[in-house]
């Protein structure tokens, strides 16, 4: 097992350091496939996303990421909320895409099964070649990302984040619906994603050195606007599965309306803070939540960021669209080294497990 964590203490960790080039390999090995899969999403204008656990989250991103790019708003669902919420509306003129890293997840496949039985297209995003979500999908597009040990996703979901950004650049072209200019400057950022990884990871031991302020916490809020809100959503997760800290995610808009109740002196808060059509108003939502006492995590890449946060998580600057990806990474390593500070075995976190095969 020493030799296959490649001199890392934990698969996570290994994992988390695998992404830049797990990212790479993922958007090398789909430059056809999504090309092939836009011209099919072209054709549907109902489009509906299920998924599980972080994988949810990849599909919250992509909904953002459709939206923007290509003006088509799919319906993302909880693949267990699925068949109860959507039996009625889907049909032949559907098309399911269903994000799962393992391809075993019971939900997910029973989502992906009453969508064929009601005729609907289905596409699938999978990591784990041959697995069940692939015989049932339509259309298969493979994350490349590598096998996942760690029960928590990491490169499995930033991969499926850079195939799903790859689609919809693509949809945006077969559809016309953004500046071409535009488009081309995205994909050029995207290639360069996998540097700013690298990059991002040098901030390893300041977050270890972070994380040993605030391992004896117990309630960390996690905030973002637009695309960041699911990047929330899923450091909070991370936060939860590995540390057992407990750990909200939600959009800073939302502070207002209850939990800013719980805010009180020392409560973590990270703040998603990208530069972006949304970042006025983020920087709004911290001072708000610093008048509470709470410390600022913040992470961006704007001056006027530091001067509000308690600790900056510095990062590069990109196109806010593809922060999702880079942003994860800091997301991740605070978890991780706050589940080892606490004693936590990250790899196999208590209670869950890597593929829920039941409902
Ligand atoms: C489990 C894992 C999560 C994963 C989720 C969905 O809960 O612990 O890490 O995100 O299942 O899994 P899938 O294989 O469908 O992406």
């Amino acid at each position: 097992e020493m030799a296959e964590k490649a001199g890392y203490p934990h698969f996570m960790l290994k994992e988390i350091y695998e992404q830049p080039r797990a990212v790479r390999d993922a958007m090398h090995g789909n430059v056809d496939a999504v090309r092939k899969a836009a011209e099919e999403i072209a054709r549907y204008e109902k489009v509906f996303i299920v998924a599980m656990g972080t994988s949810y989250h990849a599909g919250l991103v992509g909904k953002y990421l459709f939206q923007r790019l290509a003006n088509r708003v799919p319906i993302v669902e909880d693949a267990s909320e699925f068949r109860y919420e959507f039996e009625n509306v889907i049909d032949e003129d559907t098309l399911v895409i269903a994000i799962t890293q393992s391809g075993e997840t019971a939900d997910t496949l029973a989502a992906m099964k009453l969508a064929k039985r009601k005729g609907a297209k289905v596409l699938a995003i999978v990591n784990v070649v041959g697995s069940m979500a692939t015989r049932i999908a339509d259309l298969t597009l493979y994350t490349h990302a590598g096998p996942e040990i760690g029960v928590a996703a990491t490169k499995t979901y930033t991969t499926q984040l850079a195939v799903l950004t790859m689609l919809a650049i693509e949809l945006a072209r077969v559809l016309g619906t953004a500046d071409d200019g535009y488009l081309s400057s995205l994909v050029d950022g995207l290639s360069r994603v996998p540097e700013l990884m690298e990059e991002v990871l040098k901030h390893d031991a300041s977050l270890r050195e972070l994380a040993e302020g605030l391992a004896g916490k117990s309630d960390f809020f996690y905030i973002g606007r637009g695309v960041s809100v699911p990047t929330a959503l899923e450091g909070a997760l991370k936060l939860k599965e590995i540390s057992y800290i407990h750990a909200e995610g939600l959009s800073a808009g939302e502070l207002k309306h209850g939990p800013l109740a719980l805010l009180e002196e020392g409560v973590p808060v990270v703040a998603i803070a990208p530069s972006g059509k949304t970042f006025e108003k983020m920087l709004g939502n911290i001072e708000e939540s610093r008048a509470r006492g709470a410390f600022i995590i913040g992470l961006g890449d704007r001056e006027e960021l530091g001067r509000v946060s308690d600790v900056l998580v510095q990062m590069p600057p990109m196109d806010e669209l593809l922060t999702p990806i880079v942003y994860a990474v800091p997301l991740q390593l605070l978890a991780y080294h706050l589940a080892v500070l606490r004693g936590n075995d990250p790899d196999k976190p208590r209670n869950l497990a890597k593929s829920v095969t039941v409902e």
